[in-house]
This record gives C-alpha cells, sequence and structure tokens, in this order.
C-alpha cells in the first residue's frame, strides 16, 4: 500500500488533505520523460520519444486517431506496459527507470485507472466494487465502509450500496468504476476513453460531473479520448498524437488557433482552405495574403515553417468555419474584404445551414451560416472573412489544375 491516510482524511477535497508523504511536495503529479516503446514482432514502434507531464488538479488528454498509441501511452503509466526505454516519475518518486531497470508495478504506483470497458464485477454489489481495491490492500474494515460511503456519495451514487452491478444503467457503472478508482484516494487517474459506450447525451452529463469531481478533488488526470470536443472541452492541456508521436502539446485554444502542422490543423477542428498568394511576409512569419479571386480581400495569416514563406509564393490560408461570415449579394461589385460567390446548395443541419459555395477564384468550399437567415439556393453571396489570426500553408496550388 503506497499510502493509508485515515478514514476522515479520504477523498476530502484536496485544499484539506495534507499532501501525502513520499510523493515529494513538487506540483508535477506524473511526469513520462522520453517513452519509446514497440510491441515484440512490430516494426513501428507504438510509441516514439513521448515526454509530457501532469501537474495536480490539471486534466492532460492524449488526443489522436485510432491506433496513435494513447492507450500504450497510459498503460504504460499504470504500470500494465513496460517501456523500452524511458523514465516515470509520480511526483518525485520514480516508478520506471529502464537504464536502471526499474519498473514498478501497478500497485506500487498511486494511481487510479477507469477504462472504456466498466469492469464492474456482475457478481458483487456496488459497495463490494468499490471496496474491493481496498480489501485487496487490506485496510480495516471500518475505514473501507467509511471510505466506500464517501467515494460513492462523491460520484453521486451514495444509496446504491447494495444494488448488484448488472442493474445499473451504463452512466452509473461508469460512475461506481470512478468510484472505485478514486476510493484509494490516488494522486493520478488514468482514464480511457471512459465515456465511449454511453449515448450522447449521457457522455455530456459525464464531461461535467469529471471537470467537478477533479475540481473539488484538485487530482491529475491523463485522459485518453479520440473524441476532439470531449478533449476541447475538457483538457487544461492536449497532447495530440498520431503514429506513437505527439505533434503538438498545449491548451486546446492554441491548437485550435496556431495548430503547428497539417496533422494537428486538420484533426482539430474544421479547416477550409482558401488559395492566396503572399503580398508581404516578416521574420515573425506573420503574412498579409491576397485571396485568389478577390481583387480587393488580403488577410493576415501565420506560418510556422520555419524558412518562412517569401512575397509571391502561392498558399493556402486554413480559415475555421466560423471566421468566415457570409452574406446575401447586395450588387455586382464585391466590397472591400470581401469574396463572391454563388450558394450551390444549402443543407439545414439544425443549429446551422452549411452551404455549398462555388467561390469566386477558389472553386467549392462549404461555409456554415447560423439558421435565421437563410441564404435561397442559386443566389450570388459575399464571403467576408475575419481579416486575421489564420494559418498559411506552403503550396503549390498555382500549378495544379483543379
Ligand atoms: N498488445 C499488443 N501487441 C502488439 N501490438 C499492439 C498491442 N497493443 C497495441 N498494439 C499496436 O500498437 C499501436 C498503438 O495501439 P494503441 O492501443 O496504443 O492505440 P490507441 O491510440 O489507443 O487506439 P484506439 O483509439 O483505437 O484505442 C497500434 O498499432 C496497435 O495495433
Ligand atoms: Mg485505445
Amino acid at each position: 500500500m503506497v499510502n493509508s491516510p485515515s478514514a476522515t482524511e479520504a477523498l476530502k477535497p484536496a485544499a484539506a488533505r495534507p499532501r501525502v508523504e513520499g510523493d515529494g511536495a513538487s506540483k508535477v503529479a506524473l511526469r513520462l520523460e522520453a517513452l519509446w516503446k514497440t510491441y515484440p514482432g512490430s516494426l513501428q514502434p507504438a510509441v516514439q520519444d513521448l515526454s509530457l507531464d501532469v501537474q495536480d488538479g490539471e486534466i492532460v488528454t492524449l488526443l489522436g486517431p485510432s491506433g496513435c498509441g494513447k492507450t500504450t501511452t497510459l498503460r504504460i503509466a499504470a504500470g500494465l506496459e513496460v517501456p523500452d526505454e524511458g523514465d516515470i516519475f509520480f511526483g518525485d518518486r520514480p516508478v520506471v527507470m529502464t537504464s536502471r531497470r526499474l519498473c514498478l508495478p501497478p500497485d506500487k504506483r498511486n494511481v487510479g485507472m477507469v477504462f472504456q470497458s466498466y469492469a464492474i464485477w456482475p457478481h458483487m454489489t456496488v459497495a463490494e466494487n468499490v471496496a474491493f481495491p481496498l480489501k485487496a490492500r487490506k485496510f480495516p474494515r471500518k475505514e473501507i465502509t467509511e471510505r466506500v460511503r464517501r467515494a460513492l456519495d462523491l460520484v453521486g451514487m451514495g444509496g446504491f450500496e447494495a444494488r448488484s452491478g448488472p442493474l445499473l444503467s451504463g452512466g452509473q457503472q461508469q460512475r461506481v468504476a470512478f468510484a472505485r478508482a478514486l476510493v484509494t484516494e490516488p494522486r493520478v487517474l488514468l482514464l480511457d476513453e471512459p465515456f465511449s459506450n454511453l449515448d450522447a447525451k449521457l457522455r455530456e452529463q459525464m464531461r461535467i460531473q469529471v471537470k467537478l469531481l477533479q475540481k473539488r478533488l484538485n487530482i491529475a488526470m491523463l485522459f485518453v479520448t479520440h473524441d476532439q470536443i470531449e478533449a476541447l472541452s475538457l483538457s487544461n492541456r492536449i497532447a495530440l498524437m498520431n503514429f506513437g508521436v505527439v505533434q503538438q502539446q498545449g491548451h486546446p485554444r492554441l491548437l485550435y488557433e496556431k495548430p503547428i502542422n497539417e496533422f494537428v490543423r486538420d484533426f482539430v477542428g474544421k479547416t477550409l482552405l482558401f488559395k492566396g498568394t503572399v503580398q508581404t511576409s516578416n521574420p515573425g512569419g506573420q503574412l498579409a495574403i491576397a485571396l485568389a479571386g478577390a481583387p480587393d480581400c488580403a488577410i493576415f495569416g501565420r506560418t510556422y515553417n520555419p524558412d518562412g514563406i517569401k512575397s509571391g509564393e502561392a498558399v493556402y490560408v486554413g480559415v475555421r468555419p466560423e471566421d468566415v461570415e457570409i452574406l446575401p449579394a447586395l450588387g455586382s461589385k464585391v466590397p472591400s474584404g470581401m469574396i463572391g460567390g454563388t450558394a450551390q446548395a444549402a443543407l439545414f443541419m439544425g443549429e446551422r445551414i452549411e452551404y455549398q459555395i462555388e467561390v469566386d477564384g477558389q472553386g467549392v468550399i462549404v461555409i456554415y451560416g447560423e439558421r435565421h437567415n437563410p441564404i435561397e439556393e442559386g443566389s450570388k453571396v459575399w464571403l467576408k472573412p475575419r481579416p486575421e489570426g489564420h494559418s498559411a500553408w506552403a503550396s503549390d496550388w498555382s500549378h495544379k489544375q483543379d
């Protein structure tokens, strides 16, 4: 057993809890350093040179497409997989140091886990499920009863103690799984797609509950999902992975507004690509770009290409759909700062209308409009992009036929 504070201290809000001895005073709860993992028989590493840390009270999300190494990373942190190389620290305490052949088993790491399948044991009651990790660690009976009660209260499942697992809804089962992960009072909680078996409404509710729970307990959470809405809404930081490599790490807004490469740009949110030509550029990567087909529309963007992009070069401008306003055309001359087009099709989506627009000098682009001012299919439109804050990507579109 890594820690055993008294029953009265168990699962109290973090501010009221003393720091557990052995975890160190550092704010970093979990640190992964230069992890590598290749499964036997595979040529491609599942995780490559992955480093990240999770502070107390922080939700860090591993986001990425299927097979990119999210679960592998989480299992390495939990102690269910051994990395080929790299170190792991819980607070200041090393739990993995491959150079010294140190690799502590899961029960020697101060960690709780919740996985995609609820893994609620059907032959046990709710209370027995939650009590299980404490019994395995030989806690006294009185303390077990008290901790189970607190953990179930925390997830809103007080009163369900005697119910057996199969008689709970999916959301209730997942809340019991949370209670069981929290009952040992871990400093770090590892969550692997914990809501993916739930329907959309329940997912939203659980998201809010987890956020509240995390605020209350101030624990560190490493959260795995491939659902970007979940990642954007829950995380203090996101590490976006592809082929085992972290592509970009940072606040959700950073990844959304300043994607470092095309993979990040296209994975996080939707992007419209407008063709343009660089008018001016500065060494900081800021560019003024003239949009093709719009003689009087220049917008500002930024490139992350370390060599920059020079004046006169062709680029794609990455524009988020909500950064373009669609207006009915009021004449034949397109005003300054806008680009003209024709609405070929309008798709009513409920909260918005998606227009397929043949944009002057650009091709067909799908633009979102609000539902209260619908635009007739076949009519002329003006598009007004925000004047700045876009991303710019080197392109040879001017040599391509499309
Ligand atoms: N036990 C294993 N043995 C061999 N290869 C494995 C094993 N587990 C995972 N892999 C491979 O390692 C890579 C990363 O898998 P991982 O499960 O970490 O991906 P993931 O990002 O969690 O994907 P998903 O979103 O589908 O859950 C994949 O190519 C997968 O096929
Ligand atoms: Mg997975």
